[in-house]
């Protein structure tokens, strides 16, 4: 397994290209197969769970032509096969294909993807809103059973909480449902507008993506279409506190601040200046870094998937900052490892206590999660002497060439192949 090594002390400076984002092209690889037409995407980034995701597609029949960045699936000979627990266990997002297969063929069996280190990601609101558009739903041995031999129907669907991916299923699902749909409490998330907009270059008939309130007018003709993912805010996100915790200045090509607004928010309250370039955002941090608190919130608030990158910039902040996590029951595996790093965290349920101003020491540590992975390398660019990050694999599923992205602002970082 590849290993990062760092040694910590080097201000970044420079320009960093921001890659489309990996949580926008999975539902849309996944949405490819509601339609027997081709669906060319564009600013794919080149990332291990996409790359899984368009594998999963071809599993059920689509065929995929790659370029860098970019792919075209043509799911016209598709067809519904089981999606193995084998499959959904390395990709939890692999349960995207549950509504398009359900929709476009009448029957799927996907298997339940089980938890993972962040949590037990139960699937409840994905089965019932496939239930509410009419579907019949039986969990046998482990996978979700669906059928809907007479099609789906249009219906107010009431989401319990804002999940993305129910949000997704439900809106896939109600586009090849007869009548309207209306999903209440739909997720607001970017990735979500990005999945709206895929589907209506594909003939789908969606408004109100993005807002609490999704409309559906589901039954309308597909056709072959081109889209372009939206750039990672998360990724963005990532490299600014980059930026912030190096003191240095980096320019994110290609990042929207009206997606990062929370982001920003918090990251000026932490001493930080952020404002639009030519090409995206400047991000730039000469004087102390201050402790600020931050709560994780469905979007616009605070993203969960940025929780443990602004950690590791609180260990190393003037004073104490309390983060809360509200989305995920187990999203601080990276806390343990960042205290090897001499970070001093006072755990208690969901809600961290980061005392900082700590002098961060390199050491041998253990990725367990994309974030929590990413937040390591974060804390290893200001720890003195040398940081060994530990199963780089995590990180190559939704990080584009972190290491060489990094190096080339500055960072002493290489990548030991095992
Ligand atoms: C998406 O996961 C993202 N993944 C996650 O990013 C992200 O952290 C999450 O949204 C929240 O923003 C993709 O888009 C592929 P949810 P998803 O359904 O859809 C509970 C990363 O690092 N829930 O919004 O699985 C769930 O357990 C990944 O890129 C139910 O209870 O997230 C969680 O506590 C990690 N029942 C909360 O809702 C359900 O049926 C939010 O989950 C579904 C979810």
């Amino acid at each position: 397994m590849d290993r990062l090594r760092i040694v910590g002390g080097q201000r970044l400076q420079g320009a960093v290209t921001i890659a489309g984002a990996k949580n926008a092209a999975l539902p849309q690889i996944a949405a490819a197969l509601l339609s027997p037409y081709p669906l060319a995407i564009a600013n794919l980034p080149a990332v291990t769970d996409v790359e899984n995701m368009l594998g999963v597609v071809e599993l059920h029949g689509a065929k995929v032509e790659r370029s860098p960045h970019a792919a075209t699936i043509d799911a016209g000979e598709a067809v519904s096969k089981e999606t193995s627990y084998d499959t959904v266990r390395r990709m939890r997002a692999t349960l995207l294909v549950l509504a398009p297969l359900l929709a476009r063929f009448g029957h799927a069996r996907v298997s339940m993807p089980g938890g993972c280190a962040i949590g037990a990601r139960p699937v409840d609101m994905h089965v019932k809103a496939l239930a509410a558009l009419g579907a019949d739903i039986a969990i046998e041995s482990g996978h979700i059973v669906a059928s809907a031999p007479q099609g789906l129907t249009g219906t107010r669907i009431v989401l319990s909480s804002p999940s993305v991916g129910a949000t997704e299923t439900a809106m896939m699902a109600a586009t090849c449902a007869k009548g309207e749909t209306e999903i209440l409490n739909a997720a607001r998330e970017p990735e979500v507008a990005d999945l709206a907009a895929c589907l209506n270059a594909m003939g789908a008939e969606i408004e109100g993506a993005g807002t609490h309130r999704i409309l559906i007018n589901g039954g309308r003709s597909w056709r072959a279409a081109t889209h372009t993912i939206i750039p990672d805010r998360i990724e963005a996100g990532t490299y600014a506190v980059a930026a912030a915790i190096t003191g240095g200045q980096l320019e994110l090509i290609g990042a929207r601040l009206e997606h990062m607004a929370s982001v920003v928010q918090l990251l000026e309250v932490a001493g930080v200046s952020v404002w639009p370039g030519d090409r995206g955002l400047m991000v730039s941090r000469d004087g102390p870094l201050r402790a600020a608190d931050l709560t994780t919130e469905p979007y616009p608030g605070f993203p969960t998937d940025l929780q443990a990158q602004f950690m590791a910039l609180m260990c190393c902040a003037e004073g104490a900052a309390l983060l809360r996590e509200t989305v995920f029951e187990n999203r601080f595996m990276h806390v343990p490892e960042l205290m090897r790093l001499g970070a001093n965290i006072t755990l208690q349920g969901t809600t961290a206590l980061v005392r900082g101003g700590a002098s961060l020491k390199g050491a041998q540590v253990m990725a367990t999660d994309l974030r929590a992975s990413v937040s390591l390398v974060l804390a290893g660019l200001v720890s003195e002497g040398e940081t060994i990050v530990n199963r780089v694999y995590h990180l190559d599923r939704g990080y584009e060439q972190l290491d060489r992205k990094l190096r080339m602002c500055g960072a002493e970082i290489e990548r030991i192949s095992a």
